[in-house]
């Protein structure tokens, strides 16, 4: 149970690995209105900037769930120098299936519906861990404008252009799983290249440092064409954004 290397080795220093900057997740967190002492779960938390900085910035305590050993080491190292430690755990576990024992007020999964089969899913996943009318926030991405062929879906790194919706489709479906669409919050472009373009530079500095690492000779050709490729497909095509949800 391990995150492939490669994301590790693309996302190392990065503390949001979404097209989020810390402004926009503020922003989500103080969007959301919810009391200090509010509880969460939060489904792939990655490094755990969300989870540490709401429970600094609102008091809120949770609990993060990810499959990534680098990444949940670097949550909790988070947690101790925001001086949150105490109001939030991290745990190293596939999320998949992941139910809490306690009903929470809000249950995240920010970027990776896979671990419900897709987004309704994720929703009926996180539902599960839901005290009644508590939020659930979906990171998902979309298509900003329909792509002109499959080959332009393949390059935005999605398997064909049916794998996302443009956004009024997306909200629809929300709607269609019995859910009201109560906030969002978008990236755009420069959040986009905080996500992508951080990537470039530490893949150069882990190549200059492992020139012999096994996985060196992919990582060399990732760094040659993926500039050109997120310019000109990811970056114009792909949009993505957190749905906060509520079940009517
Ligand atoms: C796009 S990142 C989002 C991370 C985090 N939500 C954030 O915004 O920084 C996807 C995360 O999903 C995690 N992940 C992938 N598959 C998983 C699984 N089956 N169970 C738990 N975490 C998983 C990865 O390790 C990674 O941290």
């Amino acid at each position: 149970m391990e995150l492939p290397r490669i994301f590790t080795i693309r996302e190392r220093n990065h503390r949001i690995h979404n097209p989020f900057t810390p402004e926009k997740f503020a922003t989500l967190g103080a969007a959301l209105r919810l009391p200090a002492g509010s509880t969460v779960l939060d489904l792939a938390s990655g490094s755990g900037e969300m989870l540490c900085t709401w429970a600094r910035e609102h008091g809120f305590t949770g609990t993060g769930v990810d499959i990534s050993t680098l990444f949940t080491e670097q949550a909790r190292a988070r947690a101790v120098e925001l001086g949150v430690a105490d109001r939030v755990a991290f745990v190293h576990d596939d999320a998949a299936g992941y139910v809490s024992d306690q009903p929470v007020d809000l249950a995240a999964c920010v970027g990776a519906t896979w671990i419900g089969g897709g987004v309704p899913g994720t929703v009926e996943l996180l539902t599960r861990s839901l005290r009644p009318g508590g939020m659930m926030l979906v990171g998902e991405p979309y298509w900003r404008r329909a792509v002109p062929d499959e080959e332009t879906a393949r390059a935005c790194l999605a398997s064909g252009s049916a794998d996302f919706l443009l956004l009024p489709e997306l909200i629809e479906q929300f709607g269609d799983l019995g859910c009201d669409v109560v906030e969002m919050v978008l990236a755009d472009q420069d959040s986009w290249d905080r996500y992508q373009a951080a990537q470039w530079l530490t893949m150069r500095r882990w190549l200059d440092a492992n020139p012999d690492d096994e996985m060196a000779g992919e990582i060399r050709i990732e760094l040659t064409v993926e500039p050109a490729r997120y310019a000109r497909y990811q970056r114009e095509y792909l949009g993505w954004g957190v749905f906060a949800l509520m079940r009517r």
